[in-house]
């Protein structure tokens, strides 16, 4: 076990932080949690873990091996750095180069981002003088966060590129339709889900697709659902465009599924807005599925579900996940955890997760 910390995206406050810990849980990595600070997360945990969340996590940005953390001041710093055993981690010859980050504005008046960088490089060489400085390209990179006026430091493990991402947004497929889901959305959410490699995905809304193609990206098997054909066939062709070819693409409606076990269910109703709820209303769609997927998963495997908060944008709104929590309960879902993303001035998704009991 060792001291990690994990830079997060600030595109939601919950999200990153609950989707690191799911994947840690979905690959049965122990951990436990030190602190959170604003777009940080610092864990007790295996550091082969770094592997799994550098693979599978939409939110996070980078993770480290934490050295130190001090308050956020420079002389706090220097002094911190002059303690620590950059030795054990920088071998005689190695280069390196400090990079700080601050969050937001934290600490503008007691840190200099690059001043600093300046004093903790000379600090380092002070405790490993055979190491050398080398901003291009370094052997290792030292990595402070500057948050909620703390500063956590560390060596860097690995760096998350999230542009592979915007390579799959719903306009850079070939069949695009306004109701696709975000690929980093759909990606957490199988995160939460605690999908594993080699496991069953079902999503039975799966309209263009984007679960699917997160969920075999990390290596699941995929089975999609849809209730109207020229979805199917526009998945299809989405799935084709990455060269994937889903466990089964079912024309069928999702309150009768043609389908008998799965490992998790990852899916995003329609609202009957830009996606047709084909006659029914979203929230019998929503108890019916329910009801069906409980059916087919396993005890502690879950369902992660987007449903909709609709607002009339004057404060007015409607929590769907109120409407269906007794449904839920009676079914025997326990409610795992549940954030909002913002869409627009009229819908806020809310992201659930439930768990078999
Ligand atoms: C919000 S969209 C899903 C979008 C999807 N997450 C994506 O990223 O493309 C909802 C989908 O549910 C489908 N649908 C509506 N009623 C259905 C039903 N009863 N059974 C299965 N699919 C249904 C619609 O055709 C639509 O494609």
């Amino acid at each position: 076990m060792a001291k990690l910390f994990f830079l997060l995206s600030g595109e939601s406050e919950t999200l990153p932080i609950s989707e690191v810990k799911a994947i840690l849980e979905a690959e049965g990595f122990i951990y436990s949690n030190l602190s959170t600070f604003d777009q940080t997360l610092r864990l007790e945990a295996d550091p082969n873990c770094v592997g799994s969340v550098q693979v599978r996590a939409a939110f996070t940005r980078l993770c480290a091996l934490e050295l130190f953390t001090s308050e956020a001041t420079e002389d706090q710093a220097v002094q911190a750095t002059s303690t620590t055993d950059f030795a054990a981690v920088l071998k005689p010859g190695e280069s390196f180069s400090v990079r700080i980050n601050r969050i937001k504005q934290y600490a503008e008046q007691d840190i200099n981002t690059m001043r600093l960088e300046g004093k903790l490089g000379k600090a380092i060489l002070q405790r490993a003088p055979q190491a050398k400085v080398n901003l291009k390209s370094p052997d290792k990179t030292f990595i402070g966060i500057v948050t909620n006026n703390q500063l956590v430091f560390g060596l860097k493990l690995t760096e998350i590129q999230t542009k592979t991402f915007s390579e799959r947004r719903p306009r850079k497929k070939p069949f695009f339709h306004p109701s696709a889901m975000p690929s980093k959305l759909a990606r957490c959410m199988i995160n939460l889900a605690h999908a594993k490699p080699e496991s069953l995905l079902l999503d039975p809304f799966c309209g263009t697709g984007t679960s699917l193609i997160e969920g075999t990206y990390i290596g699941c098997r995929a089975v999609g659902v849809d209730a109207q054909r020229r979805m199917i066939l526009g998945c299809q062709k989405n799935l084709s465009h990455f060269n994937i070819s889903a466990e089964g693409l079912i024309w069928a409606d999702a309150r009768h599924l043609p389908i008998f076990k799965v490992d998790c269910v990852v899916t995003d109703p329609p609202y009957g807005r830009s996606s047709s709820t084909l006659k029914s209303t979203t929230k019998q769609l929503v108890q019916e599925v329910l009801a069906s997927t409980h059916e087919l998963l396993g005890i502690g495997q879950r369902i992660c579900i987007a449903l909709p908060i609709m607002g009339d944008g004057k404060g007015k709104t409607n929590q769907m996940s109120a409407d269906v929590a007794g449904l839920v309960a009676q079914l025997g879902f326990k409610n795992v955890e549940s954030h909002k993303v913002f869409v627009h001035r009229t819908l806020t998704r809310e992201i659930m997760v439930y768990e078999k009991s």
